[in-house]
């Protein structure tokens, strides 16, 4: 399949952004530790937070939908109702566990799987099953359990003997909340206390849920410390609107020379807020209206004007902050006067592409002067791209990057594999169009 992008002339109207995709499933995999019922509504549809419902399922959590957002209201959304026997009563599963194209999946996956005392496996689709595992499984195999997988414990299918954990003082070598979320899951349920050592801030939405849920988690600058917990009580969480999903929204408002977006319902949390301060770093007019705080996360509605842009140096502890929001600040850079440089940034060639080499690859074929740099990318900014025939490699954040380079250039632009978008933003070919044909 192939999807064509053509200019756009002006873009306005309002965008309720999808559900948040790590807070997705964070409510399910951390209320699935607690006996009881939890209520979650405007979960997200994406096909990655459907992986986990279903991993979910097969350790006996019955997770039902409730009612689906009507179509043309917006993102679609689910209201779910979750009934776990607790972390104690978790069954083995009879069979594979599959975490698709999800990263959070697997990785959240593993710390809660470590902490039981049966047998798993897990694997995923061949670009999850190339992505590095070691750092989840080297600390949870120092903290007693037993997992098993390709290249050296590396790489999954992964098989997973859980139960009788000890605690770990562990420096982590990678800023990750994926690795930190696992480790602190299976701390939950170690003997005696964890001490993680972050080397920078990273999303921390597992610390803020798993707090109100009753667990001893603490935090002294980048350390946090858990002590294992008794017993966790469900909570009820309404997601908000996915940050990630409104950065394609943003910088196609601020790079468009006649803009105007509202984005209504944005997560605001400190570990995700990077892509605002790079954007408003560059130049861009983005005013926060009617802040305020939900389900112990703060969150306000962002309004993104035309604006002009200059390039800027990007790396070090903010890495971490942008790290889903790479590709499409690389493209705002195309749009800003000057150079542009993206550093420190090994990570995103581990990502559900490598997100250095597609980028720059997919950016230079429509006309970006854009280089690759060992740990980043380096853009001239030209004001400019041509347009002309790309393709997402498969990597929904590079498919939305080049749709919203498709609105900002001078001719169409063609990405094969379109569908990718729906890993994380399934409605996103129908916002695109609702802010572009009022
Ligand atoms: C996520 C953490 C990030 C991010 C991913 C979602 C999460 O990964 O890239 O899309 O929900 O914890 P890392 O923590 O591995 O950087």
């Amino acid at each position: 399949m192939t999807q064509q992008i053509q200019p756009a002339k002006e873009l306005s109207g309002t965008i309720s952004l999808p559900p948040d995709k790590s807070i997705s499933h964070r409510s399910v995999i951390l209320n699935s530790l607690a006996e009881g019922t939890a209520s979650i509504k405007n979960y997200s549809t994406a096909s990655d937070c459907q992986a986990t419902i279903m991993c979910l399922r097969e350790l006996g959590i019955q997770i039902e939908y409730e009612v689906e957002t009507p179509i043309g209201k917006g993102n679609p959304s689910n209201n779910l109702s979750l009934v776990s026997p607790g972390q104690r009563g978790l069954i083995e599963p009879t069979s594979i566990l599959d975490a698709q194209n999800s990263g959070t999946t697997m990785r959240l996956l593993m710390g809660l799987l470590a902490s039981t005392g049966f047998f798993s496996v897990i694997t995923g689709d061949g670009s999850l099953r190339s992505r590095p595992m070691s750092r989840i499984a080297a600390p949870l195999s120092l903290m007693g359990a037993s997992i098993m997988g390709r290249n050296h414990n590396s790489l999954a299918p992964l098989g997973i003997h859980g139960g009788s954990l000890s605690g770990i003082d562990y420096n982590m070598p990678v800023a990750s909340a994926q690795v930190k979320s696992a480790l602190i899951i299976a701390s939950l349920f170690a003997n005696g206390e964890t001490i993680l050592h972050q080397p920078a801030l990273s999303r921390d939405h597992t610390e803020r849920m798993l707090t109100s849920m009753g667990a001893s988690i603490t935090e002294d600058k980048l350390d946090i410390l858990v002590q294992p917990t008794e017993s966790l009580k469900p909570v009820d969480v309404t997601i908000p609107g996915d940050i990630s999903s409104g950065a394609f929204w943003m910088v196609a408002a601020t790079a468009h020379p006649n803009a105007r977006l509202r984005l209504d319902n944005v997560v605001m949390n400190p570990g995700r807020t990077g892509i605002l301060e790079v954007l408003e770093a560059m130049g861009a007019k983005i005013t926060r209206n009617n802040t305020r705080v939900t389900g112990g996360e703060p969150i306000c509605d962002l309004v993104v004007e035309s604006a002009e842009l200059s390039g800027v140096e990007i790396g070090g502890d903010l890495i971490p902050r942008t790290i889903d929001e790479i590709p499409i600040i690389a493209l705002a850079a195309c749009f800003a006067k000057g150079k542009t440089t993206i550093k420190d940034a090994s990570e995103l060639r581990v990502k559900e592409s490598d997100r250095i080499s597609t980028t720059v690859e997919e950016l230079s074929r429509l006309g970006a002067d854009i280089e690759e740099l060992p740990d980043g990318i380096s853009i001239n900014g030209t004001g400019f791209l041509s347009g002309g025939e790309c393709k997402s490699h498969g990597d929904h954040r590079l498919a939305m990057t080049l749709a919203i380079a498709g609105l900002l250039a001078k001719g169409p632009v063609s990405i094969s594999e379109p569908e990718a978008v729906s890993v994380s933003y399934p409605n996103f070919w129908d916002d695109l169009k609702s802010i572009t044909s009022l």
